[in-house]
């Protein structure tokens, strides 16, 4: 099944970024590294909400639910969850059972933002008011779907080209809540309509806590690399907390776009679902960058860790009991989706999702990993003297 994140171009571009450790959207587009880095700051401040450290999960439909931001929250470093992107209209149905699915979450999943979309005004207010009395810390506008679906309705980046209907958004759902507001978008619909930093001010002027980019325009998709030179140009025209996103797949490049654009926090999408260790290893490598700075002459120790097979096991077998105490209706289709990120890399992996695609229930799978993994954890013991 294709899915809206899938284009020509992207395909290379995702697969890349869900092989492990797979390099950073930095060398690939031949952006320099150290000495370009900066550490990613320690903490944010959205409105009355501290976010420590500034890391965001993304928001990602049909993988940020609360099993999985729980499941990221828990391997630390990572201080801000977002909800997948929610119809605002549905969220007003009493009776749409995913809108209701997709805003549940959990004490320990503090802080999290809600992410809605939609195009109506008066809707977007009624529902970011519900969002707040269930007890969301933040409320954040979807400018950047590209989904033809969304799109057609005038939602997601569709709005990119109606900016007074978006500023009729910002001021409805600001005076409608007190819960920090916050907006993420693309740099525009294409190269010849690009409205960033106009929306940033707008957002600024409007009374909006914090802005985030995805820095592609909709045309892009999800393909060729994320303009971080724009991520730039907004943080220089608003003083509101600037979030970069895009093409985030290591902590080299986590710090290479705070050194590039001055952003405040860094968002990571697509390398979490791969390497859920990456708001960790980002932890560790910020700190070891001030380290350096600060240091001369002494042995450089290993800027992060890297799981070992072990850990990749604890990890897979972690989540998938997880999504089954959670018993999500979509529990078996959501554990191949992540079983084929998180195996790309891992020797043997080919065989092991052949072998959960074949498997019918989530049991059926979580048997199949436990299986696997054993089997490597015996022949691995076998070959140590
Ligand atoms: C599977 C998938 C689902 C996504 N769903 C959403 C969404 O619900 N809301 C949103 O604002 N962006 C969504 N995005 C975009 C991401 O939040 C992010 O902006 C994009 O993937 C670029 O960041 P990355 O390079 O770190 O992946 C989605 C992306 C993917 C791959």
């Amino acid at each position: 099944m294709r899915k809206f994140w899938d284009n020509a171009a992207t395909e290379s571009a995702s697969e890349s970024s869900l092989t492990l450790g797979g390099g950073a959207g930095g060398s690939e587009s031949g952006r320099s590294r150290l000495p370009g880095q900066l550490p990613v700051p320690v903490s944010l401040q959205i409105g009355s909400v501290t976010i420590a450290p500034a890391t965001v999960l993304a928001p990602m439909a049909g993988v940020t639910d609360t099993v999985f931001r729980r499941f990221i929250r828990n391997l630390g470093g990572c201080g801000l969850i977002m909800t997948e992107f929610t119809s605002a209209d549905g969220v007003l149905r009493a009776k749409d059972k995913k809108a209701k699915r997709y805003l549940h979450f959990y004490e320990d999943e503090h802080p999290i933002s809600a992410q809605l979309f939609g195009s109506d005004p008066q809707v977007m207010a009624d529902a970011a008011r519900i969002v707040e009395d269930l007890g969301f810390d933040l409320v954040d506008l979807n400018l950047g779907c590209p989904a033809k679906k969304v799109v057609k309705c005038n939602g997601g980046s569709g709005l990119l080209r109606d900016l007074p209907r978006i500023r009729r958004i910002f001021e409805a759902v600001r005076a409608a809540v007190k819960i920090p507001f916050t907006v993420k978008f693309r740099i525009g619909w294409n190269d010849s309509e690009v409205v960033c930093v106009e929306l940033a001010k707008m957002a600024e002027d409007c009374g909006l806590c914090a802005v985030a980019l995805h820095a592609r325009t909709r045309e892009q998709g999800y393909s060729g690399t994320a303009r971080w030179e724009w991520i730039a140009a907004i943080k220089d025209a608003v003083s509101i907390p600037v979030i970069g996103n895009g093409d985030i797949r290591s902590p080299e490049d986590a710090c290479a776009v705070v050194a590039r654009t001055g952003c405040d926090g860094v968002m990571i999408g697509r390398m979490a679902p791969s390497n859920p260790w990456i708001f960790r290893q980002i932890e560790q490598y910020n700190a070891w960058i001030k380290h350096e700075d600060g240091a001369s002459g002494h042995p450089t120790p290993p800027p992060y860790t890297q799981p070992s097979e072990m850990d990749r096991y604890e990890m897979i077998r972690t989540y998938f009991r997880m999504l089954i105490e959670e018993e999500l209706p979509d529990a078996p289709g959501k554990m191949k989706q992540f079983a084929s990120w998180f195996t790309h890399g891992v020797p043997g992996g080919a065989a092991l999702r052949k072998a959960i695609y074949d498997a019918k229930t989530a049991p059926e799978i979580l048997g199949q990993v436990e299986n696997f993994f054993e089997q490597r954890l015996a022949l691995s013991a076998e070959v140590v003297p």
